[in-house]
């Protein structure tokens, strides 16, 4: 399959009607949102969805969040739509957040990954947005990377990863926020937060008061336990090469690098710090800098593995904010490897 390549600046381009005119015929579009770019098909089309699987390589039991670009498309796919999903998507939709409710009958099992709910997200990327109004539909999207590597951020990542496995790549430049949207459940008991994001604990806390951290977002998942949000039990967002996090000190890290490094070692470090390290070494954003982060992580781990690393060791992320998302994506990168080296951070 060849796959066609669009570039827009805008919403208004003519190409974001070609575009909706491939999805609402089953094909399949790889679409820039704020978060990370998304393979998009026509969610109420099982055949369309199913070659979304097949594509990236997806196991089919690991759902997909469903877009809107208006608000009046929401209440035709879930169920009901309670007060607390209400005041969450009036605060931040159109945004990185997405809402997972017990699904209506027009999610089929191949959205739905055979769960009985539907996670649903509206974006704000004015070009996302034109191309689900293009479509007309609902728009089923994954990250459009091949299952098991780094979220793409940009068009360059997707034609890596996709190129002759799609019908088009619509290119709108790199991604603002850079990690995939928070996932919260309103399902059960209590608000649970299933994937950190952009719209941060603290955001979330604000309109919903107590949520729960569900432990796939920090901890690997124990043996046999089945996850809340089947896509955190996979192996994620990992370069070719280990990595391993040093928590410790700028000094500790680097005399660490420099007593354990071999041939093809590589650091994952903050801006600022490359040219101090005894390795080659790539930035993913300033120390304390969680937005500058998260926009650059999922760069930085596939520059790694292009950069052939055979082992790589990276800093330790701060964690409040935005910086739970990116701990969360590198954590699950490093195999959960995190060496303490002790004293202050
Ligand atoms: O920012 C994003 O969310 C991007 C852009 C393209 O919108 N999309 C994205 O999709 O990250 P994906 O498929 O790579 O990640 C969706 C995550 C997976 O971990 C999946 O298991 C979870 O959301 N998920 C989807 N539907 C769910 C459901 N009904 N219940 C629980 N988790 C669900
Ligand atoms: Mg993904």
């Amino acid at each position: 399959m060849t796959t066609q390549y669009f570039r827009v600046a805008d919403p208004r381009d003519p190409a974001i009607e070609t575009v909706g005119a491939i999805l609402r015929g089953g094909g399949l579009a790889a679409i820039p949102t704020e978060t990370v770019y998304g393979l998009a098909a026509n969610a109420l089309d099982d055949g369309a969805v199913k070659r979304i699987f097949a594509a990236k390589g997806r196991p089919a039991d690991n759902p997909l969040i469903v877009h809107i670009s208006d608000l009046s498309q929401w209440p035709a796919l879930v169920r009901e739509i309670p007060d607390s999903a209400r005041r969450l998507a009036e605060a931040y939709w159109p945004g990185p957040l997405t809402i997972v409710l017990p699904r209506s009958e027009r999610i089929s099992d191949v959205v739905s990954g055979g769960l009985d709910t539907v996670a649903v997200r509206m974006p704000s990327h004015p070009v996302a947005r034109a191309v689900i109004n293009a479509a007309g539909v609902p728009l089923a999207a994954p990250s459009a990377n091949r299952s098991g590597k780094p979220s793409p951020t940009t068009a360059q990542h997707v034609i890596d990863d996709m190129d002759g496995r799609i019908d088009c790549i619509l290119d709108a430049g790199p991604c603002e926020v850079g990690v995939e949207s928070t996932v919260v459940s309103l399902v059960g008991e209590k608000p649970r937060l299933l994937r950190p994001g952009g719209v941060t604990p603290e955001m979330l806390r604000r309109v919903l008061g107590e949520i729960e951290i569900d432990d796939a977002v920090l901890h690997r998942l124990a043996e046999g336990k089945t996850a809340a949000s089947p896509g955190m039990k996979y192996k994620h967002y990992a370069p070719a090469a280990p990595v391993t996090i040093l928590k410790g000190s700028f000094a500790q890290f680097c005399a660490y690098v420099d007593a354990n490094k071999t041939d093809g070692t590589m650091a994952l470090c903050f801006a600022g710090e490359e040219a101090l390290l005894p390795v080659p070494a790539v930035a993913f954003g300033a120390e304390d800098d969680g937005a500058a982060q998260a926009a650059a992580i999922f760069s930085a781990l596939r520059e790694v593995d292009k950069r052939g690393a055979k082992a790589v060791f990276a800093r330790f992320p701060q964690m409040d904010g935005v910086g739970l998302a990116v701990f969360n994506r590198l954590v699950r990168a490093a195999a959960f490897r995190v060496i303490d080296l002790g004293g202050a951070p």
